[in-house]
């Protein structure tokens, strides 16, 4: 497998491919790469000529430093994972790499979305990952690119810094891949003790409880309703959103066509993101 670590060797590499106008799928990481990595990497695969896969643990997304020095990373582990499933272009770069001196980003107005649940609480999180993905997607300049529905907040935030940056790049969202007792799976997973992992259950559980009150409850009753459910398991609540999934406008009175219900929790020291689209 070919494993880039420089802007330049992979413009080396990606080169040819793109003068005899063969198409790159891109599907940004973190590495620790999961069955729901591997998900977004075979759909890429499905849909391009040639799929790059970066493998990058991002300091400017990560408010919390104790966060950033416990994020797995297996770099090895990682590449012969994406070598079972097929041939791919691993792009695991340095942070100049990344952020060279000369980088010229400044701040992209989010309109708000990023000021809302993982906004909220993870403040500043949001530009990391835009500086990031801009930074990326310049290094890249993929076809499409592949982003988890896990990440809810997160499509909804690429989708628009595409549009304000006018990448020419279509933004795939693929569904959330989850272990067959429901736990989204995540890296962060790997931090779980056994009873952690069951007591993580609790997430799925809620948000499939507001999905059975939304016919006879409002937005605001099934939230008040799912928040007391919550508190009966062993997980510290962050927040609990229903939200409008296209502007992420919390919802109160009226459901709308298309609502998600968002949800953040410490699972001990392990900090766990789900969501649900309520049909
Ligand atoms: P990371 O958490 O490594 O996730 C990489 C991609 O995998 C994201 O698009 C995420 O939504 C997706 N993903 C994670 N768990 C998933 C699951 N269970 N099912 C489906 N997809 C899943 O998200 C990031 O990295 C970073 O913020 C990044 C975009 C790479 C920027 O640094």
């Amino acid at each position: 497998m070919n494993v880039f670590t420089t802007r330049k060797s992979l413009n080396e590499a990606l080169a040819s491919l793109k003068e005899a106008k063969k198409s790159v799928g891109f599907v940004p990481t973190m590495g620790a790469l999961h069955e729901g990595h591997l998900a977004l990497v075979k759909r890429a695969l499905s849909e391009s000529d040639t799929v790059v896969v970066s493998i990058f643990v991002n300091p400017t997304q990560f408010n919390n430093m104790q966060d950033l020095d416990k994020y797995p990373r297996m770099l090895q582990a990682d590449v012969d994972l994406l070598n079972s499933i097929g041939e791919v272009i691993v792009f695991a770069p340095t942070v100049e790499e990344v952020y060279p001196e000369n980088d010229t980003y400044t701040p992209l107005d989010l309109e708000g979305i990023d000021n809302v649940m993982e906004g909220e609480f993870r403040p500043g999180h949001f530009q990391g990952v835009v500086h990031v993905v801009r930074n990326l997607f310049q290094i890249v300049q993929p076809n499409q690119a592949y982003f988890g529905l896990k990440d809810f907040q997160q499509v909804a935030v690429i989708r628009l810094l595409t549009k304000k940056y006018n990448f020419p790049i279509q933004i795939i969202a693929c569904p959330t891949l989850r272990e067959t007792n429901g736990l989204a799976m995540s890296s962060r997973n790997l931090r779980l003790t056994e009873k952690e992992r069951e007591d993580a259950l609790i997430i799925i559980q809620t948000l499939k409880y507001i999905q059975s009150l939304k016919a006879t409850k409002t937005p605001k009753e099934a939230k008040e309703l799912a928040m007391e459910y919550f508190s009966n398991g062993k997980l510290r609540l962050e927040y609990l959103e229903i939200v409008n999934g296209a502007n992420l406008k919390s919802l109160d009175n009226e459901w709308d066509e298309y609502s998600v219900v968002c949800l953040a929790a410490f699972c001990g020291a392990v900090r766990l993101i789900d969501n649900l689209e309520l049909v």
